[in-house]
């Protein structure tokens, strides 16, 4: 049978929102590789799998640089690593936090793989925005209205949108706080959704001084 790359959305951080059909995949796979944004780092989405990963399994964790440094290389290095299992005929599960194709490295593994002719299953998680809705009690996005999810560099293209999700808060808390607070919107700042030490803060002042890089803010206005 021919090896399968599974690209696995383990959910926002919390070891119970994983789909029944991503453990499954983790259980078929010979290869769990997690990334990691720190050289030597633990992994958030291995922390989150990792009592679903059979013995005997190999667990591997790749460093994926954020910064522009070593970008290329340590990716090529982990894509490099990933055919030579799957060449070998292993199943090869790669994890990711939240759901794979919501700004992930995973986006770019893909379509890499699948120019090299492998088979690749996705398998959808939760992402982190849902995750912290359902967790603060608050509508994401209602009736006929658009929902915007946006980086918090792009903060200020949110023009007329009454729903938004702010995606890597993290080093932008004031700025995004400030326009929030012009703009008339109401907010919540939520860390570590479902994972140890999460954070839910709703003073502008708090959040300001906030800093985490699993961080989101979930903002609506009438
Ligand atoms: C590289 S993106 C990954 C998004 C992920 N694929 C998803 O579906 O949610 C990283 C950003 O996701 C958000 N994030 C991921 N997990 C989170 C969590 N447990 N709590 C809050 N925000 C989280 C943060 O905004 C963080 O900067």
């Amino acid at each position: 049978m021919k090896s399968k790359l599974y690209g696995i959305g383990v959910g926002p951080g919390d070891k119970e929102l994983l789909t029944v059909k991503a453990v499954r995949a983790i259980e078929n796979s010979d290869v769990v590789i997690a990334p990691s944004a720190l050289e030597g780092g633990e992994s958030i989405a291995l922390e989150t799998a990792k009592e679903y990963i059979k013995e005997g399994t190999e667990v591997v964790i790749k460093h994926f640089p954020m910064g522009k440094k070593n970008r290329v290389e340590k990716a090529k290095e982990a894509y490099e690593f990933i055919e030579e299992k799957l060449r070998e005929g292993k199943n090869v599960s790669f994890l990711t936090i939240g759901d794979p194709y919501v700004y992930s490295t995973y986006i770019h593994m893909l379509k890499h793989m699948e120019e090299r002719g492998f088979y690749v299953e996705t398998v959808p998680g939760i992402t982190s925005f849902c995750a912290a809705a359902s967790l603060v009690d608050r509508t994401l996005v209602v009736g006929d209205n658009p929902l915007m999810i946006l980086p918090a560099t792009r903060v200020k293209d949110i023009k007329d949108e009454k729903y938004v999700v702010i995606m890597k808060v993290y080093k932008h808390e004031e700025t995004v706080v400030d326009f929030l607070e012009e703009k008339g919107f109401d907010y919540v700042y939520v860390s570590r959704a479902g994972r140890e030490g999460q954070l839910i803060l709703t003073d502008k002042d708090e959040i300001k001084k906030a800093r985490d890089y699993m961080s989101l803010i979930l903002a609506s206005r009438e």
